[in-house]
């Protein structure tokens, strides 16, 4: 395990913030005598950037580290944002228990967790139900002043506050929630973690219009903001950075709500796949895309359904923008002289998810193709490519990032636009066949 060594990173900050020990204390707005421009190799010396984070380890502190661009940053404030009931008090408490834990054996500073929301019981019965006994100091307090007071004498290694819309200032106007208290509140927050380097983690409740409680503005206070997002009957949370001070915003936690609280997907590319077909069950209508999000690949499966007498004249759509399916439909139809006029079509995307990436064109091609020439396309087969008016294929950004996620998965086939060809070149995997084509009609003499 990686050696924190709080006194040197302390002094650190102390150094270029020039606090004293007496004005730490308060956490309002404060003038430094000591300011003043540092060198870059007088900040850097003697510094191990790697060493400087706090390691979490583990698989789901594998996934929560990379979303927070390689460990936790001492010092820093994470707002994690998200709708009610999504899971973002079971994450907290999960991280904070990690936190703990790693440093137990080298005698650690605990972690202390506030919350205006739940009562002490009921944080204690959760970390009950998920088997934490960690070093964690439970809190419950709405007066930042209080909090921030009660939490400096206990020289945590973290703070969470569980949430902004609960805790007020003393000093400032308005109730609790309001504007002026949440951007205050934060700002305090933040002068709390800069001056202690204590890591401080906020969690903020969304609004109905997807808008982080109250402002906006909470965003650019923060260093990190992190939002959890899922779908309502899914066990699937994604956590996304949508602001990083210490790493990449395209990075992306894939975790799973179970009986014991939240953990890492192990297969997270498949995981928007329903069972696999055997061969003796193949659908007709039904084809792979790759798509991307962040760094992450994810196989997702496309259904279409052509029907020629049909009293349903209109087209159905879920999951794919109408502008992009009638497109494509008619693209087919001109280009590859498909009779698809006269047809009643439905697309899907199983798992209720929206794809928006243009990587996906070529399977909703396949897909529709699939149902209105009744030909099951073969187990294994997977499409990636991005198609324009004129039927052809174009490339798609990180293709052999979707090629290699596939060869992993042990599929056999690939069709990809031509031009992926020199990108791919050698490296293509033995036991995957990748089928390069120029346009529609050579996908369809290859696959169909
Ligand atoms: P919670 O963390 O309270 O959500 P938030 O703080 O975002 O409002 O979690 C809400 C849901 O998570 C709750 O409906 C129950 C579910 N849950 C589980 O499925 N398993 C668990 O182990 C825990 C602790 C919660
Ligand atoms: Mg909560």
């Amino acid at each position: 395990m990686i050696e924190y060594n709080e006194t040197k990173l302390t002094d650190r900050h102390r150094g270029g913030l020039a606090v004293s020990e007496d004005s730490v204390a308060s956490w309002l707005p404060q003038r430094s005598q000591e300011l003043r421009p540092l060198k870059l190799d007088e900040v850097n010396r003697g510094f191990d950037h790697e060493k400087w984070r706090i390691p979490l380890s583990g698989s789901f502190g594998n996934e929560i580290s990379t979303v927070l661009g390689g460990g936790l940053v001492p010092g820093s404030l994470t707002l994690v944002g998200g709708d009610p009931g999504i899971g973002k008090s079971t994450l907290l408490l999960q991280i904070a228990a990690m936190i703990a834990k790693e440093g137990s054996d080298g005698g650690a500073p605990p972690v202390v967790y506030v919350s205006g929301e739940e009562s002490l019981q009921q944080i204690g019965n959760r970390a009950d139900r998920l088997g934490i006994q960690s070093n964690i100091y439970l809190y419950s307090s709405t007066d930042i002043e209080d909090i921030l007071m009660k939490t400096h004498r206990l020289s945590p290694r973290a703070l969470v506050v569980d949430s902004i819309q609960t805790v007020y200032l003393k000093t400032v106007v308005g109730s609790a929630g309001g504007i002026m208290q949440v951007k205050e509140c934060t700002a305090a927050l933040m002068r709390f973690a800069k001056t202690t380097n204590i890591s401080v983690f906020l969690i903020g409740h969304v609004t109905k219009s997807g808008e982080l409680a109250g402002p906006r503005v909470l965003e650019h206070i923060v260093d990190v903001v992190l939002y959890m997002e899922g779908e309502k009957y899914s066990p699937y949370r994604m956590l996304r950075a949508v602001k990083n001070r210490f790493g990449s915003t395209d990075e992306l936690a894939v975790l799973e709500m179970s009986q014991s609280g939240l953990q890492a997907v192990s297969n997270a590319s498949e995981m928007f796949l329903t069972q696999q077909h055997t061969d003796s069950n193949v659908l007709t209508g039904l084809a792979i895309a790759v798509i991307m999000d962040g760094t992450r690949t994810f196989l997702i499966e496309i259904q279409a359904l052509c029907l020629s007498q049909c009293s349903v004249s209109s087209s159905v759509f879920n999951g794919i923008q109408a502008n992009k399916a009638n497109m494509i439909k008619c693209v087919l139809i001109k280009q590859v002289g498909l009779h698809l006029q006269e047809n009643a079509m439905f697309l899907n995307i199983v798992s209720g998810l929206t794809m928006s990436e243009t990587a996906g064109d070529l399977a909703i091609a396949a897909a529709i193709c699939s149902s209105f020439l009744e030909f099951p396309i073969p187990e294994g087969t997977a499409f990636i490519g991005e198609i324009g008016l004129g039927g052809e294929l174009r490339m798609v950004p990180r293709i052999d990032k979707r090629v290699n996620t596939l060869s992993k998965l042990g599929y056999r086939m690939c069709v990809v636009p031509k031009q992926a060809e020199k990108l791919l070149g050698n490296e293509v995997p033995e036991k995957l066949k990748v089928v390069y084509c120029n346009d529609l009609k050579e996908v369809i003499d290859a696959v169909f």
